[in-house]
């Protein structure tokens, strides 16, 4: 039976809150990577990237690239296609290494996703030109790298496609996207969501906000007869991004799942993603990062993995390397300290027998490897009890 542990004290992944909005009338705008690319809104980061392999071509039998180190949300929509997930190591500072790419096949792969691990650029160039050499589709995966910037130019344009996460930068009910330098095709037009889909996506973020508001919380009991029953007059099927015969025949290839499944995100959160993200928001993320890698900075149980913010970086989370997984997760975790980890990896990559040999960091990683929020919507209080539990737990 697993072990189950209190809820966090601060929300992981925004909430709706001050401090945690899209941008305000009269704030200034971060770069983010879909500034200046055409762009499809998709009901998850998980969904952009099954989109952009099947623009890719990408068919039943084909063979993908994907990081070993991975969520399982990388690697579904590989299988969902039913193509083949060849997995490759990434190094211990999460690099991505050509030779490790070239090593991972032995076949022409279709495509290669490539990460960018929590909003750190990974140097993308010699992959790019291996990409091009061999005609593999790159698909860089910014999930984490929303914000980031190389050289002042937002990541995500080295790929034939780029692929976001919206959630993990903005208050909504889920989201993603796929972005492109050059034109998606003109059929790929996310087909309006119904009435009702979207009071329910609405719903969906109002709940998750208020559950951090004292008075909201008990707000939440007394209503939970009415939501429930909210949620089922508003149930309807899922919303379908393709809608032209044009699409259709772009996307169609012979998949066990038909292209359709693909489905748009709710209008709140495109919306979210075009109104953009503050300049300020960008600089306290920043400043919750250094302040929770400052306060491990002494500890002797655990490092962050990247001491070091560059100027360029708009980090995701703070990815926090302990020297041994327990007591010391079971006991930040019992905290209520708000903690991932990527401990449930798919199945599929649980099971490639030569995983350990081929990419130690995965198995190590997913145990040692802590992921804690550093997004803007932290209010103090939370910052410095996410902080004090860190010193008090791994000193
Ligand atoms: C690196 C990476 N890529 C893609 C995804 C998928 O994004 P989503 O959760 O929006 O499906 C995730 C999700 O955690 C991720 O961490």
């Amino acid at each position: 039976m697993g072990v189950s542990f209190p809820s966090p004290f601060a929300p992981v992944l925004p909430v709706l809150r001050s401090r945690c909005t899209p941008r305000l009338p009269g704030q200034r705008r971060a770069k983010d990577v879909l500034q200046g690319r055409d762009r499809c809104f998709t009901s998850s980061g998980s969904a952009a990237i099954e989109l952009a392999l099947r623009l890719a071509g990408v068919s039943s039998g084909d063979e993908v690239l994907v990081p070993a180190f991975n969520c399982r949300t990388m690697v579904e929509p590989i299988l969902r296609i039913g193509a083949r997930p060849a997995l490759y190591r990434v190094s211990p500072t999460l690099e991505v290494e050509i030779d490790a790419i070239a090593r991972a096949t032995s076949r022409t792969p279709r495509a290669l996703v490539f990460p960018h691990y929590f909003g750190f650029p990974n140097p993308i160039r010699d992959v790019s030109k291996w990409c091009d050499d061999e005609g593999v589709v790159l698909v860089e995966d910014c999930a984490h790298a929303f914000l980031s910037t190389v050289q002042g130019v937002p990541v995500g344009g080295s790929g034939e496609f780029g692929v976001a996460s919206l959630r993990k930068f903005y208050p909504t009910d889920g989201g993603g996207c796929l972005f492109s330098e050059k034109p998606l095709p003109a059929g790929l037009r996310p087909k309006q969501a119904s009435w009702s889909s979207e009071a329910r996506a609405l719903v969906t973020v109002a709940e998750q906000s208020l559950r951090w508001v004292r008075s909201g919380r008990r707000l939440i009991e007394l209503t939970a007869g009415a939501r429930a029953g909210l949620r089922q007059a508003l149930q309807i099927s899922d919303r379908t991004v393709m809608d032209s015969a044009a699409a259709r025949t772009t996307v169609a290839v012979s998949t066990p799942t038909p292209p359709n499944v693909v489905s748009a995100s709710s209008r709140w959160a495109a919306w979210c993603a075009l109104r953009g993200i503050s300049t300020t928001a960008v600089e306290r993320r920043r400043s919750n990062y250094l302040t929770i890698a400052d306060a491990v900075s002494g500890c002797a149980r655990a490092r962050p993995l990247f001491p070091a913010l560059g100027n360029e970086v708009a980090p995701y989370m703070v990815p926090l390397l302990l020297d041994v997984a327990e007591p010391y997760f079971s006991r930040l975790k019992s905290a209520g300290v708000p903690i991932w980890r990527w401990d449930r990896l798919s199945s599929y990559t649980l099971a490639t027998p030569a995983l350990t040999g081929l990419c130690p960091v995965t198995r190590d990683y997913g145990e040692r490897l802590l992921q804690l929020p550093c997004h803007e919507g932290l209010s103090e209080t939370e910052l410095h009890r996410i902080c004090d539990m860190l010193k008090r737990t791994l000193r």
